[in-house]
């Protein structure tokens, strides 16, 4: 059950906060801020976080089993955010692997509806803890749509124009994640491979990858138990591919 609930206006961001309180934060803390000074996204990129509509929240959930049993998490994870639209009654949501959010019309993806980005600390085999930052934009300005570096959507879309009362979107993915990382502790990723197919924006489609292992084409073939994307390619082989430091578009 979750351990301490806090809402602040302003922070430098939600997962720093997090990492500053170490081991005095009670398991299963969630801080949400109104506004982050420095919002962080994956690979080093800054998060804009300017107060108004859209959520900027973090979670720390300690797990005993190591964090070599938390892979797949980040996948999860989206799961839990699209499960949390669900019950919303929002639907066009979709993930690209490993973990964004985007918004999808006649099975084209459209723009990032937001992000999520998972910090692992601890032990590979003995106690560890996850900090899990969630980023949904609600509603986005020109503005941000600008600065964004990349196609944007916001839930105000999806919903037909107004966006969904944020403190409903807010209880709804607490609960969520309460409920789906209970579900994570007991089954793993094993427990979310059917939900994840479901919503794979990347699955049969021609991909391009680039990054560390070098540049190839490929389809997309799904995800393995523990969150790695499957590339079909030309020869028949499939290639796995577990790191973070790849890129990949539909080509
Ligand atoms: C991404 O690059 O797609 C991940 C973005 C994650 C943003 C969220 S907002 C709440 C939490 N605090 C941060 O500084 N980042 C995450």
């Amino acid at each position: 059950s979750l351990g301490a609930l806090e809402v602040h206006w302003e922070l430098d961001s939600t997962s720093s906060e997090l990492q500053r309180r170490g081991t005095t934060a009670s398991d299963f803390s969630i801080v949400l801020a109104e506004t982050q000074t420095a919002g962080r996204g994956r690979r080093g990129r800054q998060w804009l976080s300017p107060p108004g509509l859209n959520l900027y929240l973090s979670c720390l959930k300690r797990f005993d089993r190591g964090f070599a049993a938390l892979s797949g998490l980040s996948l999860a994870i989206g799961v839990i955010v699209l499960r949390a639209l669900d019950h919303l009654g929002i639907a066009g949501a979709a993930l690209k692997w490993p973990n964004d959010v985007l918004a999808v019309t006649g099975g084209q993806p459209g723009g990032k509806l937001g992000g999520i980005l998972v910090e692992l600390s601890g032990e590979c085999q003995g106690p560890c803890a996850a900090i899990i930052g969630i980023g949904l934009n609600l509603r986005l300005t020109p503005a941000l749509h600008e600065q964004a570096g990349q196609p944007a959507c916001d839930l105000a879309t999806l919903a037909g124009g107004t966006p969904p009362d944020r403190n409903r979107v807010a209880a709804a993915l607490i609960i969520a994640l309460v409920e789906g990382l209970r579900q994570f502790e007991r089954e793993g990723f094993t427990g979310f491979l059917i939900d994840y197919a479901r919503h794979d924006l990347l699955r049969g489609q021609p991909l391009h990858l680039s990054g560390s292992l070098g540049e190839f084409d490929g389809i997309g073939a799904g995800v393995d138990a523990h969150g790695a994307l499957q590339v079909r390619m030309a020869d028949g082989s499939v290639r796995r591919i577990d790191s973070a430091d790849v890129t990949v578009r539909r080509a």
